[in-house]
């Protein structure tokens, strides 16, 4: 059993990497050759799960995800694949090297040559590619204009406040930024990478950003040349400047000072408020 799951990963494999090398007939059908060897459309389950009616299923950024890397969906802890690893007696799905593009052709093939619901919309993979080819180039220019982001030297184009503002970053061994939010200097290899950064930028976690930027959203491009400024500071320095961090500790050290106080205040004004007020009041109630 054990043996049987192995050969056919296997199998699995090879036939992945002889179909690498000719996948530029850009055809659903010769795409789905490899595929056959464990699926059917309609011929009933072999392998894996017949996929007529797949394409209803399941979500189309799903079987994109899936289809080129099911490991990694199992991974994520995604409940359909850990059933249906468990139902097909734990044999994992090869993975395949194939573009988003790709799998769009292999499911429309699989949708009876109609584009699948919910496919990709070619304006947004069209973007999507050029967002990819700017990260891939790491061009100066690029950079340069990712800095001038940061610094509010160029303005964003929905008019969201510079990042420096709150945060700094050390380039070239300057830093001037604002120290109300954590330093980026080191924020590249800190968050893992490009798409770490970009999530942040799009969507962040944190309420001060969010408010920040909802009204007025950094652009994808805008996100692209911050992320390429952000690695090429991280490149820089080694280390997180210490200077700066020691500034932060201070500054937070006094922000935090200040909020005890506040609270503080707010809290001694409510009691004698509270008990003052109760009791003028109900004086005022009996007297009348
Ligand atoms: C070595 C055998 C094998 C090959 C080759 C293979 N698959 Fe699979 N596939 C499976 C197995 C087994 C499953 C069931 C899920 C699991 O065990 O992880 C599966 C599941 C799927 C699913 C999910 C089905 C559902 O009901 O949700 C899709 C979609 C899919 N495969 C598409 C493809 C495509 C497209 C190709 C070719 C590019 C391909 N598979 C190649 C074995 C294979
Ligand atoms: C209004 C202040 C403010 C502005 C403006 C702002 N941020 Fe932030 N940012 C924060 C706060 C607060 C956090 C949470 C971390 C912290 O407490 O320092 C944060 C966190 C981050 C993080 C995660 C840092 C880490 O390592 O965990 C990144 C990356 C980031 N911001 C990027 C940006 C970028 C890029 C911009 C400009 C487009 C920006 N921020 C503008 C306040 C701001």
């Amino acid at each position: 059993m054990k043996m049987d799951s192995k050969k056919i990963i296997l199998t699995g494999l090879l036939m992945a990497g002889i179909f690498c090398q000719n996948v530029h007939s850009q055809d659903g059908e010769v795409l789905f050759k490899p595929c056959t060897a464990c699926h059917s459309v309609g011929g009933g389950r072999m392998v894996g799960p017949d996929l007529k009616g797949v394409t209803r299923r399941r979500s189309y950024d799903w079987l994109v995800s899936f289809i080129q890397s099911s490991g990694k969906v199992i991974k994520s802890g995604d409940p359909v694949a850990a059933a249906l690893l468990a139902e097909y007696k734990n044999v994992v799905m090869p993975d395949n090297a194939l573009t988003a593009d790709q799998v769009n052709l292999l499911l429309t093939y699989i949708n009876g040559g109609k584009a699948m619901a919910g496919a990709a919309d070619p304006k947004k993979v069209a973007l999507q590619r050029k967002l990819d080819s700017l990260l891939l180039a790491n061009s100066l220019q690029d950079i340069t204009t990712g800095q001038d982001l940061f610094t509010g030297r160029k303005r964003f184009a929905n008019g969201g406040i510079s990042c420096i503002s709150c945060h700094n970053v050390t380039y070239h061994g300057i830093g001037t930024g604002g120290l109300l939010a954590k330093d980026l200097t080191k924020a590249f290899s800190r968050l893992g990478g490009f798409a770490g950064i970009r999530g942040i930028i799009m969507m962040p976690p944190f309420p001060s950003m969010t408010v920040t930027y909802q009204r007025s959203p950094i652009l994808d491009e805008e996100n692209v040349f911050l992320q390429l400024f952000l690695k090429s500071a991280d490149s820089q320095n080694a280390t997180e400047p210490s200077a700066n961090k020691s500034k932060f500790l201070r500054s937070g050290l006094v922000s935090g000072l200040l909020l005890v106080l506040s609270i503080f205040l707010v809290w001694n004004r409510r009691k004698r408020k509270s008990v003052n007020h109760a009791i003028l009041k109900r004086q005022e109630r009996y007297s009348m």
